[in-house]
């Protein structure tokens, strides 16, 4: 009985059960008939406007639902749905405001007589919080100024240091223009990290993460990444690698693997201490792979563990962007797998991700 539309509204061909599945929506559902009284008003429509579903059925929905533009104006009787234009089929989403001044996303769409006369039959109406959306434009505005800051910095001191050269440039011995020009070197090296990782973040967030895979030796990429760090002057009896046997045949994507330990490594030699001690096992029965980076630093205070994933987030020590475990978590969930951080054995902190296995095609 009944047909969808093309907004995925049920059409609600006045079959009672389908109050059942309009419970079930997330956003506000109200329908009213063709006089107007309300013949539909579902849990997320009680739960937005504060008015129980057994106060609203058979009302005038103009009573039951009042609702103002920004100006203040009552919005029902600037459109007059039942009288207005015949043409009309639907209002866009808008924020309108409800009476205790709550604003809401409102969609409406008229069913109208399908022949000549085009009455309105029925007028539905979704709603949604409009709050979420807010709380995530804003979080966009504080992302765009937080990067805006990262980048300036920077550039500050490349602007600075190029300048000064430019223009005093006999009066430097050497070895000064050598020291300003490794810090403009590693400036234009931050900025290009910052940049490469925002890319990622915004592939991460736009879910456009995809995952090649191929056999990948999961224990084969921690050696390299320790040997690299090694060969860039670390001491070498400051890395472990424990391989546990059992290991499943892994099918990963290699250089997203290569860059999750990557950061967990740098991570616990830049803001941890000690031996570095990174453990590969089977886990849950040995469809899964688990990787522990443990160091013998500070660690993480727990309340501060659901925070290091967030963007921009860094402890006391700067020159990270803090958005290194932001993307390991999205790369690791990429795979379907999870990462949290706990206490290591050695007393630091210990990051531990596990992914599944995969197959060669998924
Ligand atoms: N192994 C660790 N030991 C202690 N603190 C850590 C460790 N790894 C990460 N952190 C904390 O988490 C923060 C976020 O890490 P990350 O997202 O990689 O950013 P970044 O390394 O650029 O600062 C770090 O600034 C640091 O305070
Ligand atoms: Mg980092």
């Amino acid at each position: 009985m009944t047909s969808r539309t093309a907004l995925g509204w049920p059409e609600l061909a006045s079959v009672p059960g389908e109050l059942v599945m309009a419970d079930e929506l997330p956003d506000g559902l109200i329908v009213a008939d063709e006089t107007g009284q309300v013949i539909v008003f579902n849990a997320a429509a009680a739960r937005l406007t504060g008015v129980r579903p057994d106060e609203a059925l058979g009302k005038e929905l103009f009573d039951i639902l009042p609702l103002h533009d920004a100006d203040g104006r009552d919005w029902w009787s600037l459109t007059d749905p039942y009288h207005g234009l015949q043409t009309r089929t639907r209002h866009p989403e808008r924020p309108l405001f409800l009476a205790d001044g709550t604003e809401m996303l409102v969609h409406v769409r008229y069913v109208r007589e399908p022949r000549r006369r085009r009455d309105v039959r029925r007028l539905v109406v979704a709603l949604h919080d409009a709050s979420q959306r807010a709380r995530l434009e804003r979080s966009r505005a504080d992302l765009v100024s937080t990067v805006a800051h990262e980048l300036r910095s920077p550039l500050t001191s490349v602007k600075g240091f190029t300048a000064t050269l430019l223009s005093k440039w006999h009066r430097f011995t050497d070895d000064q223009k050598r020291v300003m020009l490794e810090t403009v070197n590693a400036d234009a090296d931050r900025v290009t990290r910052l940049i490469t990782e925002l890319l990622d973040v915004s592939r991460i967030e736009s879910g456009r993460l995809e995952v090649h895979r191929q056999l990948v030796d999961v224990p084969e990429r921690a050696r390299k990444i320790m040997a690299g760090r090694v060969a860039a002057g670390e001491p070498e009896d400051r890395f472990r690698l424990t391989v546990a046997g059992g290991l499943p045949e892994t099918w990963l994507d290699a250089d997203k693997v290569d860059q999750i330990l990557a950061n967990l490594i740098e991570n616990a030699v830049r803001h941890g201490a000690g031996t570095v001690t990174v453990v590969v096992e089977p886990a849950a029965g040995g469809d899964v792979v688990a990787v522990s980076v443990q160091d013998e630093g500070e660690g993480i205070a727990p309340d501060l563990a659901s925070r290091v994933f967030r963007q921009f987030w860094r402890g006391k020590r700067r020159g990270g962007t803090g958005l290194g475990l932001y993307i390991v978590k999205g790369l690791v969930e990429a795979h379907g797998g999870t990462i949290s951080v706990g206490r290591a054995p050695g007393g630091g902190a210990e990051f531990r991700f596990t992914m599944p296995a995969g197959t060669p095609l998924a």
